[in-house]
């Protein structure tokens, strides 16, 4: 590989490459859309190639690269990571689809319709709850006050779980999420697992409450537990991943999407004037910035991608951020444009695995954000906002902002 190549894919393991990964994510493409990193890995930054790929029956989802590690810094070295290969997302045909078609019935776009109203009272409450507070302190954290805390009662409200259930989670689900970075280890990954252990703690005690109590509701938890009662760390698994799913992916869109509203006013006022526009900012926003920048599969036959040799099990990186900005697809990728036509992006993935929580995650965005811009016309940054220093679920650890113009 040449040198200039070979740093850059490095580079975007590194902090400083984390925080801005597009021009290396270009670097990259330009020269090899399908890069060998090693004998048995490639880095595909291509958007034809991800999305080929992503379909392509022969990669499979799973996570034998981290089973296969050991850490002696931490009591289970395996927890987070192995509830993560242990649910859907990691799970190949045919077990995948039979659960597919289980948890999807909580996604059907007449429940979509149906929870439209909850949502929007919850997104009202966090927002005079916002409007109030910076009435006290002025300057808020976006973040803290309202992108975390809304994707969490969202997916919450899917799982047939109360606010009170929920309350509390998000710090919990954030440190757990980390267990979908490519190579973690140290202090994130004692907090990912001891997190994971609390989860699994509270989920249980709530599946003991609800199984207990008669119900005439065919409730999620409940027709998961009916499927298959005898595996219930399957069922610990799955309502976990829809839990860091629902969480950690939605607020970084909120995150992502308010700072390029705060960086253009004059879009912030078309919206308002035109909030018909909204579903093509929220696209545009997860095309631009994707609140997932990278997954992965796994080979199970030798095949060949761009004229690389990927061996049985070669593992495959997908840089989904990366086939979003790829000029070969996309026109002006680096520029943001609402009028974008056929905005394909791939930030919910594709193939199988496409995000089940797409409706969900847009329905909820377009919600929040139409509100924001009507409630906040005069919103504002108040300071430099701060990255999250991870590369797989990008988004900001603080967002500093002003409610009303000074
Ligand atoms: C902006 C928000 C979101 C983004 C960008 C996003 C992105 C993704 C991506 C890229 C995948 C595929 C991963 C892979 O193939 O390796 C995925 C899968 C999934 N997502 Fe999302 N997601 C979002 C919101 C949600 C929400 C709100 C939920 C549920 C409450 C959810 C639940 C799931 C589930 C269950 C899967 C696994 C599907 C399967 O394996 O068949 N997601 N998501």
């Amino acid at each position: 590989m040449p040198i200039d190549l070979a740093s850059a894919a490095g580079a975007l393991f590194t902090t400083q490459g984390r925080i801005d990964p597009y021009p290396l994510y270009r670097t990259i493409q330009q020269v090899a859309p399908v890069l060998p990193m090693a004998e048995n890995i490639v880095l595909i930054t291509g958007y034809d190639e991800c999305d080929r790929l992503l379909k392509d029956p022969i990669f499979m989802a799973g996570d034998q690269y981290w089973r296969d590690r050991e850490d002696e810094s931490v009591e289970n070295p395996h927890l987070a990571k192995s509830l993560i290969a242990a649910s859907i997302i990691s799970l190949n045909p045919p077990e995948h689809r039979r659960l597919r078609l289980l948890l999807g019935r909580a996604f059907t776009p007449a429940r979509m319709t149906a929870m439209t109203p909850m949502l929007e009272r919850i997104v009202d409450e966090l927002v005079s709850e916002m409007a109030q507070k910076t009435e006290s302190v002025g300057v808020i954290d976006f973040m803290s006050e309202f992108a975390c805390r809304l994707p969490i009662r969202m997916a919450g409200a899917v799982l047939g779980l109360s606010s009170a259930d929920v309350e509390g989670l998000g710090p919990l689900v954030h440190d757990l999420a980390v267990a979908f970075e490519l190579d973690i280890s140290g202090e994130p990954l004692n907090a990912a697992n001891s997190a994971a252990a609390r989860l699994r703690a509270h989920l249980t005690d709530i599946i003991a409450r609800r199984c207990g109590q008669p119900s005439a509701d065919d409730d999620l938890i409940r027709s998961l537990v009916a499927a298959a009662p005898e595996d219930f760390d399957a069922l610990i698994a799955n309502l976990l991943l829809l839990l860091v799913a629902g969480q950690e992916s939605p607020s970084n869109l909120l995150g992502n999407g308010l700072r390029i509203l705060l960086d253009r006013p004059e879009l912030a006022a078309t919206l308002r004037a035109a909030p018909a526009g909204l579903p093509a900012f929220v696209e545009e926003v997860l095309r631009f910035d994707s609140p997932v920048q990278m997954t992965g599969r796994w080979s199970n036959q030798e095949t060949d991608l761009g004229g690389h040799l990927l061996p049985r099990e070669g593992y495959a990186i997908l840089m989904l951020g990366a086939a979003n900005r790829d000029p070969r697809f996309f026109l002006h990728p680096d520029e943001f444009l609402t009028a974008r036509a056929n905005n394909k992006h791939l930030s919910f993935a594709a193939g199988s695995h496409f995000c089940l929580g797409a409706a969900l995650a847009r329905l909820g965005a377009r919600i929040a954000f139409h509100a924001l811009i009507r409630e906040f016309p005069g919103m504002s940054l108040a300071d430099e906002p701060a990255r999250i220093d991870r590369l797989s679920l990008r988004g900001y650890a603080t967002l500093p902002i002003r409610l009303a113009a000074m």
